[in-house]
């Protein structure tokens, strides 16, 4: 086992120190990893993660987070700040997204959150005979297949086309029978940076008489203000009859800290039926929103101040600097002949080789310190912008460095590469060893984040 993190430079607590550590060591250890680990994004060299990437606005943000962190989002009547802060973080997003005045809104935790209960409003509103179901394309975020499964919702995969990433509009209407309580478009997807063809999902959800959720967890705090400066974003939004809810991660591109997103229902009724209340508990009346219990107030006022403080020409600023700095590194891409550009990205953007080994570029990437996210079917590599890449010199290092990659990639045709997403797979699923041996290793993985630290 290797040793815990940051184990040969501060003490390893394995139980409460019998005696209370003086604040200012304390703030020192914290301060020292977090340097070190902002040191890792402040290059500009990774992809997604940190949206903002503005100490500025963090210390900000932060100020605004220290005010309410400890007030308690469920008790209202103690702090009626997070009705405010909440209410106006809802209406600033329906208003960004077109909604009429009946819309409403949830603050959630985060884009799976706010997937969760949006599946969870489906399930709870629809009125079904057998086993609900939601029909998504395969682009979509593993969230719904993760809240189809914690709700016990079918999920039906719809296939996508691999060059264009469009998903098959025939397979979806076929796909919808009188259990389907929603189908499913991205604005973006994560993995390929491209729009589902939202309109036409629309009419199919409207003639089957079902749900459009739209997932703009990651899109939907920029491409609104990509498509006011002209870039090509197709309206996905309430706009779009048929769409009857939207999620839009406010702590991705809304630029606030993580654990809040913002969930939108065009139709007040269908945010009701996922409410809780238990009426007749001895510990008193108890109603909650929607999953979660206790929250911080903190995080929804430093949400809000993000929101006010930068504004629609805030917004508008920053995703015109992100856009620009992705049209280039995607030009980058092109102008090399073996890489492929995947679909239509938007600030997203995802590229395949039909002749190198997109890892082998990787390979290389990394020893100039760029962090890309691998993926399958077909290998490919992401590259999520966000501002950290819109600084001077960030662009033109890309440029020289992919450059530098292909050659690489060229030079080592036939070698198995040290980065990859995942071996043995076939198009469209895995042998059950290999799914197996993928698991055993995800779990590892997944059980050392909370290991205890080896005793000694
Ligand atoms: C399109 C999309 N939807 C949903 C999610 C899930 O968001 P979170 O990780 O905040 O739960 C993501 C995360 O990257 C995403 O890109």
């Amino acid at each position: 086992m290797s040793d815990p993190p940051y184990a040969d430079r501060f003490p390893v607590h394995r139980a409460l120190p019998e005696r209370g550590v003086p604040r200012d060591e304390i703030l020192a250890e914290l301060r020292s990893m977090a340097e070190d680990e902002d040191a890792l994004w402040e290059s500009g060299k990774c992809s997604g993660t940190m949206y903002c990437g503005d100490h500025d606005h963090y210390r900000f943000m932060n100020e605004a987070f220290g005010l309410f962190a400890h007030a308690n989002a469920l008790q209202r009547d103690m702090c009626p700040s997070a009705t405010k802060f909440e209410g106006e973080i809802v209406s600033m997003a329906l208003d960004l997204f077109h909604a009429g005045d009946d819309a409403v809104g949830l603050v959630t935790t985060g884009g799976t959150g706010s997937i969760l209960h949006a599946v969870l409003s489906y399930r709870e509103h629809a009125t079904v005979a057998g086993r609900p179901n939601i029909v998504k394309p395969e682009t979509a975020h593993p969230a719904f297949d993760k809240a189809c499964h914690l709700l016990g919702v079918e999920v039906r995969r719809a296939p996508v086309d691999p060059l264009t990433t469009q998903v098959d509009l025939d397979w979806v209407a076929g796909h919808i029978d009188g259990d389907t309580v929603a189908i499913v478009g991205s604005a973006c997807n994560y993995g390929y940076g491209t729009i589902d063809p939202i309109a036409e999902l629309g009419t199919v959800a409207l003639e089957r008489g079902v749900g459009l959720h739209v997932d703009a967890c990651l899109g939907g705090w920029i491409l609104p203000f990509g498509e006011q400066l002209g870039y090509p974003v197709p309206a996905f939004d309430f706009r779009v009859p048929g769409v009857t809810t939207v999620s839009a991660d406010t702590h991705k591109y809304g630029y606030a800290f993580k654990g809040t997103s913002t969930l939108l229902f065009r139709d007040a009724a269908q945010r009701r039926a996922q409410y809780f209340m238990l009426t007749d508990w001895s510990g008193g009346k108890y109603a909650s929103p929607g999953i979660e219990g206790s929250r911080s107030g903190g995080l929804l006022a430093a949400t809000w101040a993000a929101m006010v403080s930068l504004g629609r020409d805030g917004y508008s600023r920053y995703a015109r600097a992100i856009f620009e700095t992705a049209e280039r590194m995607k030009n980058a891409v092109s102008s090399h002949p073996r890489l492929r550009l995947v679909g239509q990205p938007t600030f997203l953007f995802s590229f395949t080789s039909d002749d190198i080994d997109v890892y082998h570029v990787n390979d290389f990437l990394r020893t100039r310190g760029w962090r890309l996210n691998g993926q399958q079917y077909p290998d490919a590599l992401h590259m999520c912008v966000t501002r950290p890449q819109t600084h001077p010199g960030v662009a033109e290092a890309w440029e020289a460095d992919l450059a530098d990659a292909v050659a690489y990639a060229e030079q080592h045709a036939g070698e198995a590469p040290a980065s990859g997403a995942v071996y043995g797979g076939v198009p469209g699923g895995l042998t059950a060893e290999v799914d197996a041996v993928i698991r055993a290793f995800m779990v590892d993985y997944l059980d050392g984040q909370s290991a205890r630290p080896p005793a000694g």
